[in-house]
Formats: structure tokens, C-alpha cells, sequence
């Protein structure tokens, strides 16, 4: 459904007297791919280029070179006419609203509707659908000001839906709210994603919100897809280093500050292995640890351990350290490994320091 082939974008910033002062290469060759129906997130650091990649799916922004096809069309290729019309296909929401003020929440989700020259009666027959669907049909008749941040954003999802789109963009669009309002917001693109079968492509900083809606997720870093994965396997063993740190920040599972200090990279003759273990689906209900003692004679120290839910997945997060002799432990790996598990060796701590 959205396409983007070989995406680049460099702003140009002028200087005095009209002279290039400076580039910024904000895309560096995307290419990305998201299937009718998905939800896919992007996530990076801020800088990362994620609002200039969503404003380049509806050529808000234009590629520097690269190619962005939406729904079988290509959008770098139509006149500016053409382009309008396939806008219509594409909806899109942002962190504050950008509601007209001097509009009613009617008005506002009509505003496209006017504007593509829906006559009035019409107009009235589609809107009040959609103000039931973001649950404000008591509200038509109220300004934005009267609403909270999370009724705004209702009514903005509305207008985004009135021309009927087949993707919807969202850019950061739950930042500006608290989590209760934030999750209100992510179960409404969830609804409205499986009931109008609606492809949604959105940016966010946080991996709750990739957590609790997305099916995909790529992550960006200086301008670079560096990483992309079905949620699910992104949360088990993230492959690069900057999706590991977006996933310990987000689920706070380190080993204890005295014990990072005493970690060494290389195994001693006398050491531990410390190691982050991911499982999900039967390997959560087994008894893993009695069975490492059982059956490698390992004994297992557990520093820190975490049950997560993701999409209708379980998924379990343990930080443990293995106890027993270097060649039972290298066991103990191979065995966790043979059962689905992934398993991340931290380090290892020295016997009795
Ligand atoms: N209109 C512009 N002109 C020049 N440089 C820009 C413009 N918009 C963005 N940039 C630069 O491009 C890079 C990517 O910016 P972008 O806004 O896409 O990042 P972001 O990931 O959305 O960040 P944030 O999380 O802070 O919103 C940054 O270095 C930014 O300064
Ligand atoms: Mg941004």
C-alpha cells in the first residue's frame, strides 16, 4: 500500500544572498514497504528524520530523489492536479491537532469535504458517522477550545477519515497526551484500523505506542532504516545496538548498577555468565530453572525478571546470572538456546569477588 523506493531527502538551507549556506541530509536511500491493512510504526531518536519520512509518503515533502508510490500510484510522478486527488487517499494526523479554531468540531471534520466539493447534503450524511465513530456526535456543535487534547485529537482523526482514505498518517499524534488519553487514542486507530481495514503508518519516540498497536516496526537513525521486524520479534532480540537500548530504556531491565561495574567482556577462569534471556510463547510456561539445575547442573541466579504482553503474544524477560563450572554453563547456554530462547551474555562477573 505505501511503497518508497530509494528515498532521499536533503534540505537545502540558504544562506545570505541566496547562497547555499549548508545541507542537511535528513533521508538516506529508504526503502520501506508497508502491505494493505498493517500498522507500522517508526521509531528513532529525535533528529532521527522520522516526521520527514512521513511527510514524504504525501509529499508534504519532496524527495530529493527516490521514488514514493501510494496504493498502486506513483506520487513523484503526477502533476500537482493529480497529486491533490491521490492526497485524498492518504489522511493524516499530527502531535497538536492543527484544528481550526474558529470552526466548530462539525465544521473542522467538513472542512475536506468542502474543499473536494461534496454538496451539502451530503456532507451532513458522512460527517455525523464519523463524529459517532471517534465517539463526539454529542460534541458537533462545540470550538476546539471547549475540548480536552484527547477530543481533539478525536476530531482531527475524524476530518482525516472524511475523505474516505486508504492510509492514515500519524505524526507523533499521541505526544502530546497523558497515557490514559494516549491509550484511549491507540485503541481508536486499532478500531478503526480492523474495521475499515485502514493502513496506518506512524511515527513515534515511544515504544509503548509500537508496543501496543503496531504489527511492524522500523527504527531510524541519522536519516537510515537501520532496523526492521514484526513487533513481536523486535521486543524478543533486537539486532542492533540502538534498538537494544530503545527496548532496556523502555522495559527497565538491567542488571543491578553494582553488578554492571563488576561485568567483565571476556570469561575468566573463575566467572559467571551473566545473560538476558527473551522467551515467549511456550517457553514462558516452563520450568526453566529447575530444569537448568536438573539437567546441566547450572544454578541460576535471577537479578531481574518481567512478563510482558505483546500484540497476543507473552513474552518473558530475565536477567540472570548461571552458576556452575565454565563447561556446565557453555551447557547450560546450548541448552537454552536449543529451547527458543534468545539469549544475550552481558557478561561475566568473577566467583566470590
Ligand atoms: N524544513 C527543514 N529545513 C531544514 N532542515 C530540516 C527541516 N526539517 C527537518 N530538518 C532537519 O532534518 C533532520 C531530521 O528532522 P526530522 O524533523 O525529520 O526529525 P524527527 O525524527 O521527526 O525529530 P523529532 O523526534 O524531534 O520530531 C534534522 O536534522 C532536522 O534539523
Ligand atoms: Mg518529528
Amino acid at each position: 500500500m505505501i511503497e518508497l523506493h530509494d528515498v532521499s531527502k536533503t534540505y537545502v538551507l540558504k544562506g545570505r544572498g541566496g547562497g547555499i549556506a549548508r545541507t542537511v541530509p535528513a533521508l538516506k536511500k529508504i526503502d520501506f514497504h508497508v502491505p494493505a491493512g498493517r500498522i507500522h510504526g517508526v521509531i528513532g531518536l529525535s533528529g532521527a528524520g522520522k516526521s520527514t519520512l512521513i511527510r514524504c509518503v504525501n509529499l508534504l515533502e519532496r524527495p530529493t530523489t527516490g521514488t514514493v508510490t501510494v496504493d498502486g500510484q506513483e506520487l513523484t510522478g503526477l502533476s500537482r492536479a493529480a497529486l491533490n486527488q491521490a492526497r485524498h487517499r492518504i489522511g493524516m494526523i499530527f502531535q497538536h491537532f492543527n484544528l481550526l479554531t474558529n470552526r466548530t468540531v462539525f465544521a473542522n471534520v467538513a472542512l475536506p469535504l468542502e474543499l473536494m466539493g461534496v454538496k451539502r447534503a451530503e456532507i451532513q450524511e458522512r460527517v455525523t458517522p464519523l463524529l459517532e465513530l471517534v465517539g463526539l456526535a454529542d460534541k458537533a456543535s462545540q470550538y476546539p477550545a471547549q475540548l480536552s487534547g484527547g477530543q481533539k485529537q478525536r476530531v482531527a482523526i475524524a476530518r482525516a477519515l472524511a475523505s474516505r482514505p486508504k492510509v492514515l498518517l500519524c505524526d507523533e499524534a499521541t505526544s502530546a497526551l497523558d497515557p490514559q488519553t494516549t491509550a484511549s487514542i491507540l485503541a481508536l486507530l486499532r478500531d478503526i484500523n480492523r474495521k475499515l481495514g485502514l493502513t496506518i503508518l506512524l511515527i513515534t519516540h515511544e515504544m509503548e505506542v509500537v508496543k501496543s498497536i503496531c504489527h511492524r516496526v522500523s527504527l531510524i537513525s541519522d536519516g537510515e532504516l537501520v532496523e526492521e521486524a514484526e513487533v513481536g520479534d523486535f521486543f524478543t532480540a533486537p539486532r542492533t545496538q540502538l534498538g537494544r537500548e530503545f527496548l532496556n530504556d523502555f522495559l527497565k531491565l538491567e542488571p543491578p548498577r553494582a553488578l554492571i561495574e563488576r561485568l567483565e567482556e571476556t570469561p575468566g577462569t573463575h566467572s559467571h555468565p551473566v545473560v538476558r534471556l527473551a522467551f515467549s510463547g511456550d517457553a514462558v510456561s516452563t520450568p526453566l530453572v529447575s530444569r537448568l539445575a536438573r539437567e546441566c547442573g547450572v544454578d541460576v541466579s535471577i537479578l531481574q525478571a518481567k512478563v510482558e504482553s505483546i500484540q497476543e503474544r507473552t513474552l518473558g524477560l530475565m536477567i540472570a546470572e548461571l552458576m556452575g563450572p565454565a563447561e556446565k554453563t557453555r551447557e547450560a547456554l546450548a541448552y537454552l538456546e536449543s529451547h527458543d530462547l534468545h539469549v544475550e551474555v552481558l557478561g561475566h562477573v568473577q566467583r566470590d569477588a
